[in-house]
Order: structure tokens, then sequence, then C-alpha cells
């Protein structure tokens, strides 16, 4: 017995002696408890050259392959800016056809940037996270922060408006929203992608100061105020070199200057230069040109810069491996960050909470732009016969548009938003017609343009009122990337249109879905019209809300309304100013683009910078400064009421713009450094306090490299737009000597 007890006892300890694992064989990078960097370094020294390489480019459209032998996963990369794209074939452009890729599609960027509202943004972003966490994705290809230079730009309905600080603001919470589910935003296309035209190519000539005062500030506070964990670069050059592997872009400015610690990716297929790739801050390459199981030898994944031609750049001598370790500590960061980080949430899809930040963003962005006789709001049971035309009151627009397209679950049209809100009383003409969204060519309009414009005409001849729903869409030459619109003006003959139901019916009003300004030579003669957005899975129930008077409208403009396109800033220099010539294209207006331009050049946009209406009104008190006098270091505490003296509650959304009176070079004649949107009942009044750094006067000083703050008065206005000032303060700044 003792010895049948002695040899079980043996066997016990020689099992557990066997197998027991002490803590230092533990990888320490699987250790959850070190701290990311020693186990970044713990990863890297244990990968391979052949590993390394593989982490630095792609292995199929939308990923890259991790580090299978050390348990590193794969990194999964998805669009986009609005919602989690639909999934793609392992290695082409082609729909997979996945029944469970839908998502919750959000309202465009041009919408959630007309909210002025930045806990909406958080709002947004933490739904968009939640989605791709959910679909497994760990980086989400937005937010899109170009800023909006011409009305013609493909994609500006991706981006957040014409002013530097506006997007700067909007997109920092839509940052921190996407990454605390533990997927990376990855800001985008850094930087001056102002344009599609010519994308693939165009050299940007731009100078240092519009460089550091309009375009790269948004990209600057996502990384320095959102700690953005990937960036990705655009198509376009910068100083001769393309912006996805740019010495003074990537190593200079993004990661030497401002601290970038994370990843920076190209656009599909923006690499162009192995030596350059390696040398000049890219970090992962994906989407160049293969068709990844036929070209080639292996797999034409191992023919990208980034692969066999770097790795034999490496073992030439030609380029330091410590270069690519630079680049795998940054890739592990992203992983631990991300799929390695044990404890981020498990997201979720389609919930209640994602469609009612949906439609507050959609709500909250349509902006009122005129409203004679106060046609709008559309009470239920005002008018016995409505009737709705155009085609955008039912075309799917979330579709189209390029990479940003998705696949929703829900997406309820204007049409249908109407008739659940005002049932029979909608009667339906699709009025025109603009063909299927498509990337390579305009389609002809399938249907007999007049025949549709006949009944439109009956139509509205016979209703009480007439609501039509036009604007531009996401077909090529619209709202589409990869190239621009031909044309200012409306398309698929709506301006005629729109003409021709005035006659029939004065009581007339134009409802445009678009990313865009466009030309309005109607204006005069219809009683209203609202700026709406591409608005996402309930943009119907959000449009029908604020045409009935649900809902308040309190959008303002992200960008300014030129009456005609030669009026803005990016066409009054000709084409050499945009689209350019030659690959080269010379950003003339410099740092006065959009309302800096109006102002300063005193040319009256149709709407300007900010504008938006409301269903009720909004008189401005007293503005008051804390102080008199300030330094450069100091911030200026600015007080004062806002009253509501209609009979509708509503939101008002107060900027403050700053003027310098007199500059030592010229300056813009007053810039946007703060606003605040608050919400007042009728009849009542809410304190608007706002702080503002001195700091943020400042003109970028091209000789000295920095940022300047004269000695000087400075002009602090409180607007309801950039050309409705209603209150100001002088305050003047000294320089401690
Ligand atoms: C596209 C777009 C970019 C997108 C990427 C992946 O060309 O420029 O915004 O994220 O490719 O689809």
């Amino acid at each position: 017995m003792i010895e049948e007890m002695r040899k079980l006892l043996l066997s016990l300890v020689t099992f557990f002696t066997a197998a027991s694992v002490s803590a230092d064989d533990i990888p320490l990078y699987l250790d959850d408890n070190a701290d990311i960097e020693a186990r970044i370094e713990d990863a890297l020294s244990r990968m391979t050259l052949n590993e390394k390489i593989a982490m630095c480019h792609a292995q199929s459209k939308f990923s890259t392959p991790g580090c299978p032998r050390l348990g590193i996963p794969e990194i999964w990369f998805s669009d986009g800016p609005h919602g989690v794209r639909m999934e793609f074939d392992w290695d082409d452009w082609t729909h997979a056809g996945w029944t469970n890729d839908s998502c919750t599609a959000m309202p465009a960027l041009t919408c959630l940037a007309a909210t002025f509202n930045p806990a909406l943004s958080f709002e947004y972003g933490k739904a968009v996270g939640e989605e791709a966490r959910f679909r497994k994705k760990d980086v989400i290809l937005g937010p899109g922060v170009n800023i909006y230079r011409t009305p013609l730009s493909g994609r500006n309905f991706e981006y957040m408006g014409e002013d530097p600080y506006l997007t700067s603001e909007m997109v920092v919470p839509y940052i921190k929203g996407v990454q605390l589910n533990g997927v990376a935003a990855c800001m985008k296309h850094f930087v001056l992608n102002n344009q599609e035209k010519y994308r693939d190519h165009v050299n940007v000539n731009v100078s240092e100061r519009a460089l550091n005062e309009i375009y790269l500030p948004a990209f600057k506070a996502g990384v320095e105020k959102g700690g953005v964990w990937a960036v990705m670069g655009s198509y376009n050059k910068f100083k001769n070199q393309f912006c996805s592997h740019n010495d003074t872009l990537i190593n200079q400015i993004l990661k030497k200057e401002w601290g970038f610690d994370g990843v920076m990716i190209t656009d599909w297929g923006s690499a162009h230069d192995t030596y350059q790739s390696a040398m000049y801050g890219l970090d992962i390459e994906m989407g160049s040109w293969t068709n990844g199981l036929t070209w080639g030898v292996s797999s034409a994944y191992d023919n990208y810069y980034m692969a066999e031609p770097l790795k034999r750049k490496i073992r030439d001598g030609e380029i330091p491996e410590s270069v690519l370790d630079d680049k795998i500590r940054r890739i592990l960061r992203l992983s631990f960050r991300t799929n390695m980080n044990r404890f981020r949430p498990y997201g979720s899809f389609q919930t209640e909470e994602h469609a009612q930040v949906a439609q507050k963003v959609a709500e909250e962005g349509i902006v009122l732009l005129k409203n004679k006789d106060n046609f709008f709001p559309v009470a239920p049971g005002r008018y016995k016969k409505i009737a709705v035309i155009g085609e955008n009151a039912v075309k799917r627009l979330t579709q189209g548009g390029g990479s940003s397209e998705l696949k929703p679950k829900v997406e309820i049209s204007p049409l249908q938003g109407l008739r659940d809100l005002y049932g029979d009383a909608v009667e339906f003409s699709l009025g025109y017609a603009s063909g299927e969204p498509n990337y390579s060519y305009e389609l002809p309009s399938p249907y007999n343009a007049d025949s549709l414009r006949t009944a439109a005409l009956e139509l509205a001849a016979r209703a009480d009122v007439v609501l039509f729903i036009g604007g531009l869409n996401k077909n090529f030459t619209q709202d589409c990337e990869g190239d621009d619109r031909r044309f200012y003006h409306l398309p698929f003959g709506q301006d005629e249109l729109i003409n021709d139901l005035v006659k029939v019916n004065p009581n007339t009003a134009v409802v445009l879905l678009s990313g865009n300004a466009v030309e309005m030579s109607w204006l005069e003669d219809v009683p209203a019209v609202m700026q709406s957005w591409y608005l996402g899975s309930y943009g119907g129930c959000a449009l029908a809300n604020v045409i009935s008077g649900k809902v308040n409208p309190s959008g303002k403009l992200p960008f300014s309304y030129p009456v005609k396109l030669e009026d803005g800033s990016a066409h009054y220099f000709g084409e050499e100013s945009y689209p350019g010539v030659d690959g080269q294209v010379y950003y003339k207006d410099d740092i006065l683009v959009g309302y800096r331009w109006f102002d300063t050049k005193k040319i009256k946009p149709l709407f300007p910078f900010g504008y938006g209406l409301s269903y009720t009104g909004f008189d401005y008190g007293k503005l008051s400064a804390d102080k008199r006098e300030y330094a450069p270091a100091d911030t200026v505490k600015l007080s004062m009421e806002v009253a509501n003296v209609g009979k509708t509650d509503g939101a008002e959304t107060v900027q403050f713009y700053v003027s310098q009176k007199n500059p030592s070079i010229m300056r813009p004649a007053k810039e946007l450094k703060g606003f605040k949107k608050v919400f007042v009942k009728a009849g009542e009044k809410a304190n608007v306090e706002i702080e503002i750094p001195v700091a943020s006067f400042a003109f970028y000083d091209e000789a000295e490299r920095k940022w300047v703050v004269e000695d000087d008065t400075f002009t602090i206005h409180a607007a309801a737009s950039s050309a409705d000032i209603r209150e100001s303060v002088n305050i003047k700044v000294k320089n401690k000597k």
C-alpha cells in the first residue's frame, strides 16, 4: 500500500514539476500587466526579418498578417468614416456578398460638422467604433478631415467643412469615441487632398503658412488632442514627393514635431517607391496594384514596395534594419492597443442607441437657409395635399460615393419619413432621374425626362404645397471619390424642373441633399430652402421631423455658399489654382479659404459659413471679457446671454471670431476661434461662457517657422454666422517684456 502511495506521489510530483512553467517563461508580450512598450520590445526581439517585412504590407485587400508564430493577430481595416463598410473578396474590389455585414449608416461628416456639437461627435465616433468592434475590425478608415477648398471636390461630403478650427474641434471627440472600443481611428488623407481630380499625382504648391494655418490644424489636433492611433497618407504629392512617403510631412511634422506614435498607412495604392516608403515614414503599405493571386511568382503581395524589394535593400545594407524596427514597434503598438488588448469591449451592432445617435446627428445637422412667411414648419394637418417631388426623396444615398459606401440594415428615405408623418396627404412623383451609382462613367438616365417632368408638374398643380427633394448624389462626378463635379449648378435638369414647379405652384420649397454647395438660380423664386445632407439610416425620420416642426432646425453651414463658382477662392485664379495644370496645382488663395476669402475680398456669398435659421429667434446680450489686457499665455474668459425670443424651444450656436487690429502681415478679416451650442427654451435665456486661449490668436510666421501673437488690439466677435456679428469686445495683448 505504502509502495503504491509512494509511486503515486512521485508521479504527481514529476508531473507538476515537468508541467510547471515559471513566470519567466511566459513571453512578456503576452503579459497584460507589462507596460505596452516592454511588450513591444519583447515581441520585436523575437521576430525574424521575414516576419517583420510581412507585417509592413497587405496580405489581402483589407488586412495585414500580424505574426502568426508569436500569436500576434492579423490587423483588419475597414472603411469608412460614416459606418462599417461591407465585406470584400480577399483580393479584389468585389463585394463578398455576405449576409451579416451591414451596419448603421451614420450621416455624412458634413452633417456632423453642421451640428457644431462636439459631444454629438463623440457619440457618433463611439457608435461607429462599437459596430467596427462587433464586425471584428481593428482600424476604421476615417475620419476624413481635409479642408473644403472648392465646392466641386468629390469628397467634401466625407469631410468637415472649410474651417480648421471647426474641423479640429469636431474630429477630436470622434477619434476618442472610436478608440475607446479598442478600435483605431485612421485620420485621412494626410494631407492636401482637397480635390479628387488628378488626386493620384498632382503636386500641391502651398505656402508654409497656409499649410500650417489651414490644412494641418485638424490633423495636428487629431494627433495631439485626439491621440489618434493611425493616419492615412493621401495620393497626391507635396514638395514633389508622394504624401504617403514624405519626409517633411511624416518624419518631420507628424512623427517628430507632433510626437505621433501610431501607424502611418498608405491610401490604397498610394505607395510608389521602396526607398522612400522605408525612409520617409510609411509603416504599412496597402492596396498597391496587384491582383494578388495570379500576378507575379509567389504572390503579388511579395512584390509590394515594402515586401521583397525592401527585404533586399535591408539585406544589402542600403536600408538599416533599425528603420524597419521602428515600423514594427508602431505596428505592434497598434496591435497591443487593439486586437492584443484583452480588456477591450465587445462592440455592438444596429442598436437602438446607434439609431438614436444617427437620427440626432441628422436632425441637428440640417440647415434651414430660407424660410419666407414661415413656409416651414409644415405642421401636420396644415395641408390636405402635399406633393413630394424629386429623386432624392427615394434614392438610396448610402450607396455609391466611393469607399464611404455602406450596406445599411435600415435606410429610411425622405419619402418614407414624410409618409410616416403625414400619411395619405403625401403624394410622390419622381420628377427627374440620375441612373445608377457607378464609378467609371455616367449612365444615361433610364427614364424619359420629359415624361417625369410632366407627371411632376401635374401633381404640383393640384397640391396645396410642394416639397422638392433633390440636390446631388453619389454618382460619379457628383459627390463621389475619384473625380470632381463638372459644374456648380444642380445636375439632371433639376434647375429647370424647379423653375417649372414654381410656375405651377408658388408654394414650393427646395430641400437639397448634398455634400457640397450648389448654384441656386431659382432662390428668389422659392419661399424656402433647406440644406440637408446624406443623412444615413434614419435620414427620412430626421428630415420629416424638421420639416414638420417636431424638431427645430439648429444646423449651421460648415462651408460658404458662393453665388457663382468664380467667386470662390479656388476658382478666382484660374486653372493653375484649380484643378491644376501639368501635374501642378497652386493654392494661390493661400490662407484665404472659405469665409476668410469672402470677408477679406468683400465678396458676398449666397449663404455664409456658420449660417442657419431656426423656427425661433435669438437675441444676444452684451459680450464681456474677464480682463482688458492679456499675455499670450493667458486665456480669455468670455460670457454673454442668449435669449430665445420666439415661441419654440431651440438651440443656437454662438460663434466667436477674432480680428487683429494692426497686424504686421496680411491676416483674414476674422477667424473662428470658439463656438458654443446652447439649448434655450422659448422665452428663456441661457448664459454662454467660453474660454479662448490667447495663443490661438497667433499667425504662422514662415521666416521664424513659429506661431506669433503680436502686441496689438484684438476684437472678439460673438456671431450668429461669419456674416452676422451680434456683439464685440476689444482686448489688448501684451507680450511680457
Ligand atoms: C480609397 C480612399 C480611402 C479609402 C481606401 C480604402 O481610395 O481614398 O479613403 O479608405 O481607398 O478603401
